[in-house]
């Protein structure tokens, strides 16, 4: 195998072109169990990130969303309630994640300001300028090639558009960082055993975790993509991070 043909699946190599196809297999096997696995894992935190991604981002009447790697919809039913009126698009590779979505959508009676379509980050199927506002969430990490993401974002944005990633991050203290691996290597899989009776889709959940780009390094790549007053804010110490950027 050469060095451009491969990448990493949490700790295991594997090929490029294999990665989304394994990816898609993890979320499939968690969709119906995955709301709960995040409120349990994380003992309710996720929820604490992803209203400090609104309180960021503060929505507005009438914008369009597009939330990429959106799943379940968490993000984009925050989006909606916050702004009062809009738009959300939520796009993701993996169809029963949607199907768990749609199911929340009609039991909130959001239905018709969503729509579900499934798609790839890295491709994604929508014109260039279209959206005013992007998300994804804890969804770049998973992505084989995080820098044509961040490329596709910044084609479908419209100028004066915002882009906002919430992903795990680093520690910058040691001690914690050890602290939480100990936490995250020895707990989450089992929990997901548990849980989930899929012990091997949280054993990759927390390698990627590790595998992803620190802060200051994934800040560099929101730059390179051509977001401008690009910038981030750490959540819980840095165990999750969100990174904000505009096109202008
Ligand atoms: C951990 S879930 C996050 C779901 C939701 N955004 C949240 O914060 O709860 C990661 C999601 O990313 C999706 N995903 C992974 N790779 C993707 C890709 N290349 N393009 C679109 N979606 C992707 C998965 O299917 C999964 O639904």
């Amino acid at each position: 195998m050469s060095e451009e043909q491969t990448t990493h699946f949490g700790y295991q190599t594997v090929r490029e072109e294999e990665k989304a196809g394994r990816v898609r297999g993890v979320f499939t096997s968690v969709a119906s169990r995955y709301d709960v696995m995040n409120d349990v894992m994380s003992a309710g935190i996720h929820r604490l990130w992803k209203d400090a991604m609104m309180d960021w981002l503060a929505p507005r009447p009438g914008q369009e969303l597009l939330d990429v790697a959106g799943g379940t919809g968490d993000v984009s039913f925050r989006f909606l309630k916050r702004a009062g009126h809009g738009h959300a698009t939520v796009c993701d590779l993996t169809e029963p994640m949607l199907v768990e979505g749609r199911k929340r959508a009609e039991a909130e009676r959001l239905g018709d300001s969503l729509d579900w379509v499934v798609g790839d980050a890295m491709a994604l199927p929508f014109p260039s300028n279209s959206f005013d506002v992007y998300t994804i969430s804890f969804g770049i990490r998973n992505v084989t090639r995080p820098e044509k993401a961040l490329e596709e974002a910044y084609r479908v944005l419209r100028p004066g558009g915002r882009l906002m990633v919430l992903e795990f991050s680093q520690i910058p203290n040691d001690l914690m960082q050890r602290v939480y691996d100990l936490y995250s290597f020895n707990v989450i899989p089992a929990m997901g055993q548990l849980i989930a009776n899929d012990r091997d889709s949280y054993q990759y959940l927390v390698e990627s975790i590790r595998r992803f780009p620190d802060q200051e390094t994934f800040l560099g790549m929101v730059r390179d993509a051509g977001f401008e007053n690009a910038k981030y804010r750490n959540l819980t110490m840095g165990v999750a991070c969100l990174h904000s950027g505009w096109k202008l």
